[in-house]
C-alpha cells in the first residue's frame, strides 16, 4: 500500500531505540552527531508522572538541541495515559510513542506494556482515546503479539490502530513471551507494512547497517529501530546512512575515536547527572573498547574507579599514549 506521511522522518528513517536507562539525553545527543534520524526517551511510567515523580518528569525535559524525539509513556490505564500524553506534548515532543510491548512482570504484570496485546479491543480504544486527546501524531510500540498464539494479531492489530488514527506502529519482531530470546521474525514486519498505509518500524535484531539494508529490503517497512546494537557500536548510524543514502561501506571508528567518543559520553553523562555519570558510562566500555588493543586492561581500571575526574583521566591517558594503546587503527 501506499506509505502514508510518516512521524518518524525520512524514509528509511534509522531510530535509536527507547532503552530504560540507555536512551537518555546524553546518549541521545551522541547518537545524534553520529546520523540517528529520531530518537525516544527512555519510558516514562504515567502513574509516577501524574505524582510528581522528580525522576520521571526529568525524563520529559526536553533541551532545543534534543530534536526530534518522541516522549514514550506506557502505562494501565488509558485516562493516566491521556494526562501524560498531553503533558508530554506540553514539554515538545516530536510526537507520543505508547509502550505496548514491555515484557518485564512488574510493568506487563500490572496491565501496563506487553500485557494491552492480550486485550487487542481494549488497546484499540485507549490509542483512540489518546489520538482525540493531542494534536501531535501518536504512533505505538509493541510486539507481534503475546505468545503461543498460532496466528500472531499484530497485523489486524496495525489495520485497527491505523483505523482510530495512529500514525504509525514500531513491531519489536517478537512475542512477549520470547522477551529478548530467541530471533526475531521480520516477516510480521512486512506482513504489517503490506496491510497499512501508516509506516512501520521494523525492530529487533538489527545492529549492523547491513542488517539495516536487509531489513527494509526484506519488509519493505518505513525504517528501521535500533536497540541493543547501539549501546556498544553507535557508529552503526554512520555506517547505515552511508551505505543506506550512498551505497557507500564507510571505514569502521578508529581507536581514537572510540575513545574520543567514551570521553565526550562520560563529560556528558557527568554534566546530565552529575558524578554518578561515571556509573551509566560504565555498560558502554565492554562493547567499544573490548575489541581494541589494550582495552580488556584499559576496561579494568576504568571499572575500578568510582571517580569520573580518574575515569576521564584514563581515557585521555589512552588517547596520548600510542605505547599504551596503537594510535589510529581501524578496528574491525
Ligand atoms: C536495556 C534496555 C532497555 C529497554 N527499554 C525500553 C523502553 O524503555 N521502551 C521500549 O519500548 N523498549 C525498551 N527496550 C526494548 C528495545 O527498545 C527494543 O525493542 C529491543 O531491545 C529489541 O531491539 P534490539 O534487538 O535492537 O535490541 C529496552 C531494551 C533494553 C535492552
Amino acid at each position: 500500500m501506499a506509505p502514508a506521511t510518516s512521524p518518524y522522518g525520512d524514509r528509511p528513517a534509522v531510530l535509536l531505540a527507547p532503552m530504560e536507562d540507555v536512551s537518555d539525553p546524553p546518549f541521545r545527543k551522541v547518537c545524534r552527531t553520529l546520523g540517528a534520524s529520531l530518537c525516544f526517551t527512555e519510558f516514562v511510567n504515567v502513574d509516577s508522572l501524574l505524582k510528581g515523580d522528580v525522576r520521571s518528569q526529568r525524563k520529559l525535559r526536553l533541551a532545543p538541541d534534543d530534536h526530534p524525539t518522541a516522549i514514550q509513556i506506557y502505562g494501565a490505564d488509558p485516562r493516566t495515559l491521556r494526562e501524560a500524553a498531553i503533558l508530554a506534548e506540553q514539554a515538545g515532543a516530536a510526537f507520543i510513542d505508547i509502550n505496548c510491548g514491555c515484557w518485564v512482570p512488574r510493568i506487563a504484570g500490572r496491565g501496563a506494556g506487553a500485557a494491552w496485546l492480550r486485550e487487542p479491543d481494549r488497546m484499540v480504544e485507549m490509542a483512540a482515546l489518546i489520538v482525540q486527546s493531542v494534536r501531535l501524531p501518536v504512533t505505538v510500540k509493541t510486539r507481534i503479539g503475546w505468545g503461543l498464539e498460532e496466528q500472531m494479531p499484530i497485523v489486524d492489530l496495525a489495520r485497527r490502530l491505523e483505523d482510530v488514527g495512529v500514525s504509525g506502529i514500531t513491531v519489536h519482531c517478537r512475542t512477549a513471551k520470547m522477551r529478548h530470546d530467541g530471533a526475531a521474525d521480520w516477516s510480521w514486519a512486512a506482513r504489517t507494512q503490506a496491510a497499512v498505509r501508516i509506516p512501520v518500524i521494523c525492530n529487533g535484531d538489527i545492529r549492523t547497517a547491513e542488517d539495516c539494508r536487509r531489513a527494509l529490503a526484506q519488509t519493505g517497512c518505513a525504517g528501521v529501530m535500533i536497540g541493543r546494537g547501539v549501546i556498544s557500536y553507535p557508529w552503526v548510524f554512520r555506517e547505515a546512512r552511508a551505505l543506506l543514502q550512498r551505497g557507500e561501506v564507510v571505514a569502521p571508528p578508529t581507536v581514537d575515536e572510540r575513545l574520543a567518543f567514551l570521553i565526550t559520553l562520560l563529560k556528558e553523562n557527568v554534566a546530565w547527572r552529575g558524578p554518578d555519570g561515571v556509573f551509566c558510562t560504565r555498560r558502554h566500555y565492554a562493547g567499544m573498547l573490548g575489541p581494541i588493543p589494550g582495552g580488556e586492561a584499559l576496561k579494568a581500571k576504568l571499572y575500578a574507579t568510582k571517580s569520573w575526574e580518574r575515569a576521564l583521566e584514563l581515557l585521555e591517558e589512552a588517547r596520548a599514549r600510542p605505547d599504551v594503546l596503537p594510535p589510529e587503527r581501524a578496528v574491525a
